[in-house]
Order: structure tokens, then C-alpha cells, then sequence
């Protein structure tokens, strides 16, 4: 059977960069505009050019620059609004106008002043201007699911008439559940007579949590085109998560007879970027992107994955751009154990596995989640391999800083026995630091990727740092550390990243 191809809408640039406490710089927003078009949405909404001179700018340099997608700007339906939208997209080559008004009562009487009869002739003046300029215009009918649905049919078959070839029905609120939301997508497909000259469009937002499990059900019902957002980011409690309806829809065929053109493989690294450019981190336990979400701690979950990965897993995490991960803590077995360590080429017996096994579980009860390196240092000390006993030991740190001080770090380290030490100056300490122990070890060592998380809130919370090392033939080596002090967590970490290269040398 051929399956129906539902258009991915991303708004992340638009209602995603509304979330309260994100916002992006226009060159961030090219960057992540690149990365969406290699994730192969349909659409683009790149912002809200009347809004900014800054919006303007960004929507016109991604319509110039990215290729691919649809680059769609949103506008009001008056016209310096939707001529100012159209004066950004219209570099594209593949050029949309979003144009929209409120509909339901609630919107005309508080926000808008107007009647019911004023906004449907803004409604098709809006789009009537818009489709002068590009045949791709979308119409949204603002606050749809709240609006009297008589009179919401009435102004879908307008602007239909005028030319709008995607009528979008946002649960601008959150407020739908899901069967009402459904039931909203038949009574447009049986109460407009025009219905099929147009694709349907849901949008919705996630104030009860409903904005995927609606938007799916929409799509069940009808709907050609989901709009949403990556990590769910968006207005208040943010937009429908686009990974989540993508995943759904490819875990789950026998349940959607539907596909879209996505390339999955670069959700995890596009949800990565715009965590990181938005500031906004994503939840360990989110759904398809988090952390956690292919993550194994359990013990008899993970002796099950070892055997059949389908156990416990329901989507590869390969075709999310994700690797699964066996996490070592409290609650794992000596399956996991026997397995991470027949992986870094340890030989043991049944008792030394039995005994390195109730030292992870003993670290885990301490520290959390117990890493590769605890791993290796645990096992060295069991299984007495002494020649793997770290090469660069920290001896002392100090730092100094403040505002009218150059950041600087002395570090006396012990390489195999030689104590060696340095002064460095950097833009902050952790940098100072870090460039003290490269003069002492390798100059050609570069920091990649640095994270800093909090355990526990708090000004006594502890620093756990995680970064990625390169060597000189760009080869990466990730490590870990934690401490009370964010400065000796990184310098602890940075060090351990270099044990770890001179382990694999
Ligand atoms: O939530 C909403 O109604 C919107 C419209 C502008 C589509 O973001
Ligand atoms: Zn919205």
C-alpha cells in the first residue's frame, strides 16, 4: 500500500525562539537553519519579520543562504506585515508566506476588537495579497480549536478560495484533548466544501502535554502536515515535539499508514545544536533525544538487551543519530559488567568478575553512574595490572581571578614519577588551567566539547564535567569528572582525558 506523506513544518526558528529564555543570534540561527535542511523538513518558518529588524535579517539570510525546504515567514494578514514577510522569503527559491488572524471569540473581542465578518474579510484580503507575491501561502486560523467551528469552516473556505494551498489549525492554547482534536480535523474535511484543493496543518502546543498525542491523532484523521518544533521548544509549555511525531510515525507503520521524508539519523545531532545555541538543555528522560532514552541501568534490563536489543528497545538509537549506552550503577548485573569489560579487552575468571562487579555497585551507591574510566580503574586494581596505573597525576592547582586580574593557573602535575609544573593564562580559569597541563604535556591537545552540569541545586552543588579531547590526529577521547570545585572538576577531567589517550597509545 502507498503510504500517505505527511510534511514536516519546523517553527524552532519562530515559536521555537518564543520560548521564554531563548534566543539566537542571527548566525546561530543560519547554523541551525543548515542543520534543518540536512534534517530534510518540508518547511522552514525562519521568524517573524515584522517583528525585528534583527527577524527581517535572519529570515532574508536563511532564504538566501539554505536550500532545500520551503523558507517561510509568518505575517499578520495586513499588508505592511505580510509585505515585509515577503520582502525576506522572496531570496528563496522556494518562497511561503504564513499569514494568520484569531478567529475564536474569545481573540476578536480582547485582542483584535473586531467582529466575526471583520476578520474573515482580513482573512482573504491577507491571503489574496500574499498569493500576488507566491503561490506557496499558508493560513492559520489563530486559537482554531476554541473558535465556533460553523464559523471556522466559513473562514477555512475563504481563504481556500483566495488561494491558500495549507490551512493550519493550531491548538493555539494547548487547551484540545485528543479525540475532540480529531473530531475538529473530520468536521473541516465534512463541513468545507473546498477542503481537498488544500493540505491540512495542525499546530499544536503542549500546555496539557497533549501536543504530539494531537497532532498524531490529527494526522489519523486527515491531516497532511504536522507544525512543531525540535526538543518541543516553543510558547509557554512549548510546541508539539518533532521528533517525537517523526519517531512515531516510523516506529510505528502497522498504527499510521504514513511517512515523511525526514533523514532521522540527524535528529539527535539537531536537537544537540539547538540545545546548545538556545541554552534551553533537554530533559535526561525526554523522549527520543534525552539522555536517558536508550539507556540501560538495571540489571536484568541490560542481560536483556544483550541478548535481544528489541527487549528494551523499540527504535534503533542508530536511526536517531544515538548510540545505547549501558549505564553502569546501583541496579546493574554482572551481565552488563562482563560484558563492558570483555569489550575493553579484559581476560578474568568468574570470581574476579564477581568482585570488580560489587566494586562498581559500591561506587555506584557513592557517585551516581559509574564511567569507562571507573571501570578501568577499578578492574586494574582487581585483575592487578599495575602497568595501567595513570601516567599524569594533579599534584596542586591554584587560580587566580577577578575583575581586574588576567584569569591564570599554576599546575604541578607528577608525569610517571617527574613532577613537572606550569603557569598559564586563559579566558577564564578552567582555560588557564587547561592550558597549563597542555604547556606540560601536548601543545597539539585541544579541548572539543566542554559541559558543565550541576548534581543537585544549590550553591554547594557538585560540578560534573564532561569534555571531549582531540590528540594531534584529531582523535577523540571523552572523559569525566566530578568535584565540589568547578575548576578542580574540569582539571581532574582534563587529566583524566589524557590518562585515557595514553592508555589507548
Ligand atoms: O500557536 C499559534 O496559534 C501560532 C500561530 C501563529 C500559527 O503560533
Ligand atoms: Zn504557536
Amino acid at each position: 500500500m502507498v503510504k500517505r506523506n505527511i510534511e514536516i513544518f519546523d517553527t524552532t526558528l519562530r515559536d521555537g525562539e518564543q520560548s521564554p529564555g531563548a534566543t539566537l543570534t542571527i548566525d546561530e540561527k543560519l547554523k541551525i537553519a543548515h542543520q534543518l535542511a540536512k534534517l530534510n523538513i518540508d518547511t522552514m518558518e525562519a521568524g517573524f519579520p515584522i517583528a525585528s529588524s534583527d527577524d527581517f535579517e535572519a529570515v532574508k539570510l536563511i532564504a538566501q543562504n539554505v536550500e532545500g525546504p520551503y523558507i517561510c515567514g509568518l505575517c499578520r494578514t495586513v499588508e505592511a506585515d505580510i509585505q515585509r514577510a515577503w520582502d525576506a522569503v522572496k531570496h528563496s527559491n522556494k518562497p511561503c508566506i504564513h499569514t494568520f488572524i484569531a478567529t475564536s471569540d474569545l481573540h476578536l473581542q480582547y485582542k483584535l476588537k473586531k467582529t466575526r465578518e471583520e476578520a474573515l474579510e482580513m482573512a482573504k484580503k491577507g491571503v489574496r495579497l500574499a498569493k500576488s507575491f507566491t503561490d506557496r501561502v499558508e493560513f492559520s486560523a489563530e486559537d482554531a480549536s476554541r473558535t465556533d467551528k460553523e464559523y471556522l469552516c466559513e473562514v477555512i473556505q475563504a481563504v481556500i478560495d483566495e488561494g491558500a494551498v495549507v490551512v493550519n489549525i493550531p491548538d493555539t492554547v494547548g487547551y484540545s484533548q485528543t479525540e475532540e482534536f480529531g473530531d475538529l480535523i473530520d468536521y473541516i474535511k465534512e463541513n468545507v466544501e473546498n477542503i481537498d484543493d488544500a493540505i491540512i496543518s495542525v499546530h499544536c502546543h503542549n500546555d496539557m502535554g497533549l501536543a504530539v498525542a494531537n497532532s498524531l491523532e490529527a494526522v489519523r484523521r486527515g491531516a497532511g502536515q504536522v507544525e512543531g518544533t525540535i526538543n518541543g521548544l516553543g510558547e509557554r509549555a512549548g510546541n508539539a515535539a518533532l521528533e517525537e511525531v517523526i519517531m512515531n510515525f516510523k516506529t510505528r507503520p502497522d498504527y499510521f499508514d504514513c511517512d515523511t521524508g525526514i533523514n532521522t539519523t540527524e535528529i539527535y545531532p539537531t536537537s544537540k545544536m539547538v540545545a546548545e545555541h538556545t541554552g534551553i538543555s533537554v530533559q535526561r528522560n525526554k523522549a527520543i533525544v534525552g539522555e536517558n532514552a536508550f539507556a540501560h541501568e538495571a540489571g536484568i534490563h541490560q542481560h536483556g538487551m544483550l541478548s535481544n536489543p528489541l527487549c528494551y528497545e523499540i527504535m534503533k538509537p542508530e536511526d536517531v543519530g544515538k548510540k545505547t549506552q549501558l549505564v553502569f550503577g546501583k541496579h546493574s548485573g554482572r551481565h552488563a559488567v562482563e560484558n563492558g569489560l570483555k569489550k575493553l579487552d579484559y581476560e578474568f575468571n568468574q570470581e574476579q568478575l564477581n568482585k570488580i562487579t560489587q566494586k562498581i555497585k559500591d561506587l555506584a551507591d557513592k557517585q551516581k553512574t559509574v564511567l569507562e574510566d571507573d571501570i578501568i580503574a577499578i578492574a586494574d586494581y582487581e585483575l592487578n595490572k599495575s602497568s595501567k596505573k595513570p601516567k599524569v597525576v594533579l599534584e596542586e592547582l591554584a587560580v587566580m581571578t577577578g575583575n581586574k586580574i588576567t584569569p591564570t593557573a599554576i599546575v604541578k602535575v607528577n608525569v610517571e614519577g617527574k613532577q613537572k609544573i606550569s603557569t598559564a593564562y586563559g579566558i577564564g580559569t578552567v582555560d588557564a588551567a587547561t592550558n597549563a597541563i597542555r604547556n606540560i604535556l601536548d601543545s597539539n591537545i585541544k579541548l572539543k566539547e566542554y559541559n558543565l552540569k550541576a548534581i543537585t541545586g544549590g550553591t554547594n552543588a557538585l560540578a560534573d564535567v564532561s569534555l571531549t579531547l582531540t590528540d594531534s590526529l584529531e582523535k577523540e577521547y571523552k572523559a569525566r569528572a566530578i568535584d565540589e570545585d568547578i575548576v578542580m572538576a574540569s582539571v581532574k577531567a582534563v587529566i583524566n582525558g589524557m590518562n585515557k589517550m595514553e592508555r589507548k597509545k
